[in-house]
């Protein structure tokens, strides 16, 4: 029987540190142990693992991968919400008017997708546009994220009432929903366009087809500049010249990529290659 929280101690927290950071690219940082055992302990119990130095073996060993999976998604932050910040949907609206709508095929990227909603928050803005123009927008939006959990339930498009209250314009519940017992799921129409899958943006192969839009929000500030400047470098490697790339509100690619200038666009900033 597994004791109820146990503590991590400070040989074991700073071998966490790095086995994170290998496996995520999370920097954890210093005087983090209380989120690493309140992280971790539920792991530990489900696992039936006894002492931090005991998952440390486990996680090294390497063969368990549900305990690795378990272990990724507990020290990975999933918050998100429908049009987080509005603005770069309204940016990504108005650049989609012009000649981005235009493309034969646009291709967009939400790249840590988490359970979804940034992905179908796109979805909604090209469908809005479409609903109005004859002039239709070829479109296909692929979501990745490290953790299956989070994509299962991206897959699955079904949102609770507390999470389509958060941030969905009502319009778009009735317009863009069917409603499924106590859930709302994404419509068809919507799903059909969006392809999920698990990408780890730090040890993960770029060997995608080029992107147009690549949004990419609220996870690189958990990692370290080294591991930022990468990532930006390979973002940038599979974005068309003409592509945008938006970054969370928070974020900004000063001291981590000299590849991208700033544009103005709707109260917001995007970013286009140099
Ligand atoms: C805070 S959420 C952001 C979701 C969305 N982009 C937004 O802005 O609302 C961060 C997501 O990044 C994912 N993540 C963390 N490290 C990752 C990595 N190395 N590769 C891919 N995804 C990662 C997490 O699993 C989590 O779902």
């Amino acid at each position: 029987m597994v004791a109820l929280t146990q503590k991590v101690n400070t040989r074991e927290y700073e071998q966490l540190k790095v086995i994170v950071k290998k496996l995520a690219g999370v920097e954890l940082g210093n005087n983090k142990q209380y989120l690493v055992e309140s992280r971790f302990n539920p792991v530990m119990k489900e696992f039936n693992i006894s002492g931090f130095s005991n998952l440390i073996n486990s996680i090294k060993m390497g063969r368990d991968k549900k305990l690795i999976e378990k272990f990724i998604d507990a020290i990975t932050t999933h918050e998100t919400l429908f049009f987080r910040d509005r603005t770069p949907f309204d940016a990504l609206k108005k650049l989609l008017m012009g000649d981005l709508g235009k493309k034969r095929k646009l291709r967009i990227w939400s790249a840590a997708a988490s359970t979804g909603q940034e992905a179908y928050s796109i979805a909604m803005i090209i469908e809005d546009i479409n609903k109005r123009n004859s002039n239709k927008i070829n479109y296909e939006i692929l979501g990745t994220d490290i953790s299956e959990d989070v994509l299962e339930y991206a897959k699955k498009g079904a949102y609770r009432s507390y999470e389509v209250s958060r941030g969905l314009p009502k319009e778009y519940l009735s317009k863009y929903f069917d409603r499924e017992g106590t859930n709302y799921k994404i419509k068809n129409e919507l799903k059909r366009h969006i392809t999920f899958k698990k990408f780890n943006l730090i040890t993960g192969l770029y060997n995608f087809q080029k992107f147009d839009v690549v949004f990419c929000r609220n996870v690189l500030i958990y990692f370290d500049d080294l591991n930022k400047k990468l990532v930006y470098k390979k973002i940038a490697s599979v974005l068309n010249d003409d592509g945008y790339l938006f970054i969370g509100s928070s974020e900004s690619l000063i001291n981590y990529s000299t590849t991208f200038k700033k544009q103005a666009v709707e109260k917001t900033f995007v970013y286009t290659k140099n």
